[in-house]
């Protein structure tokens, strides 16, 4: 396998907030994320609402700081940067928001607005000129008109505007752009354009993608491997094929069989309900986070927390789970080929 361009071990984020019922005060966020990111790939990251997909985004833009674990960009910890270097570091990871309509400024224009990252690091297109002819170049890339760079956000419609926040992110030429719901905002046949040209682009560039997304059948769409989150730790990683038709973690499982648009095999999965609501990440369960909702859950579930194991190696890459049991079969889905503890 080549070197990851990003590697992400044991990251931990801490919230110090207003005391629980308990007297807690300190939401675990992120509790040891480890994940890697190829040159060129998209890994798809999913999970319920509030378990720490934003917060990790925002960690690895360098909007929060980690309280433990690194992260390596080739070999670099950007953590450790300062001045210059961490300056020159920032333009490498971009981000996309999700609502089109927040995220630009309603008083700039869409020039501007492209040409905005510049502000900060001048020497990538120094001359009023070259800024010019970029903008326009980028705005080419996504679709738009040179002269769309005149116009304000509001004369955009919400695909459009998502396309210049893309063109944004691509201003500062970024090894990774971190995808937040990129599409949740937008129409469905909207949503479709704005996927292709994502792709487009990821071909042309060869830009890695973090792909955030609520939406498990667009993710199998763009996703080259896929990392599932449950409060604040991945529990599932892996090829897409190879998660979405053969998940081993019953939560992935689950969030699989309530997806019914998903069963491109044919085979009918029986609908899995999860009893209980997502706990609070504030107290989360003990050992296992999962095993206050987990039908398969036994003693040692709530006493060890499960380590990640190799469940299957599919293509080269490793599909792991975190669970003391992991699924074996899905019905109409063929059997697990290997575990190792
Ligand atoms: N700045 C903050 N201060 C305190 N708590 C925070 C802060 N940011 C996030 N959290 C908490 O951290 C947890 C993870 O939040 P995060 O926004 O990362 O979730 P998410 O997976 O992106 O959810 P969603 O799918 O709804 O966007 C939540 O419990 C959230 O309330
Ligand atoms: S470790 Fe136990 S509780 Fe957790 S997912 Fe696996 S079986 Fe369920
Ligand atoms: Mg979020």
């Amino acid at each position: 396998m080549p070197e990851p361009l990003l590697q992400i071990d044991g990251l931990c984020k801490t919230f110090h907030v207003a005391k629980s019922a308990s007297g807690n005060t300190r939401l675990k966020a992120l509790d040891g994320i480890s994940l890697t990111v190829g040159r060129g790939e998209t890994l798809g990251l999913v999970g319920e609402s509030g378990c720490g997909k934003s917060t990790l985004a925002r960690t690895l833009m360098m909007l929060e700081t980690p309280d433990e674990g690194t992260v390596t960009f080739e070999g670099t910890n950007p953590f450790g940067l300062r001045g210059k270097e961490l300056l020159s570091w920032r333009r490498r990871v971009q981000m996309v928001f999700q609502d089109p309509f927040a995220s630009l400024n309603a008083r700039m224009s869409a020039g501007d607005i492209v040409s905005e990252p510049w502000a900060t690091h001048r020497s990538l297109y120094p001359s009023p000129r070259e800024r010019q002819a970029r903008v326009g170049e980028l705005l080419q890339m996504v679709g738009l008109r040179p002269s769309d760079a005149r116009k304000s956000p509001q004369e955009f419609s919400g695909g459009q505007r998502q396309r210049i926040g893309i063109a944004r992110a691509l201003a500062l030429n970024p090894d990774v752009i971190i995808l937040d719901e990129p599409v949740s905002a937008l129409d469905l046949s909207v949503q479709a354009q704005v996927l292709n040209l994502l792709n487009d682009i990821q071909q042309e560039l060869g830009v890695s993608y973090i792909f955030i997304s609520h939406d498990l059948t667009v993710v199998r769409h763009v996703a080259d491997r896929v990392a599932v989150m449950y409060l604040g730790r991945i529990i599932e990683t892996g090829n897409t094929e190879e998660v979405f038709d053969h998940p081993r973690h019953p939560y992935t499982a689950a969030l699989m069989s309530a997806s019914p648009k998903l069963d491109v095999t044919g085979a009918t999965r029986d609908r899995i309900v999860l009893k209980g609501e997502l706990p609070s990440p504030l107290d989360p369960p003990s050992g296992c986070r999962f095993r206050t909702r987990c039908w398969k859950a036994q003693d040692i579930c709530a006493d060890a927390a499960p380590e990640p194991r190799v469940t299957a190696a599919d293509d080269g890459a490793l599909h792991l789970a975190e669970c003391h049991f992991p699924l074996e079969t899905i019905k109409g889905l063929t059997p697990a080929t290997t575990t190792a503890g």
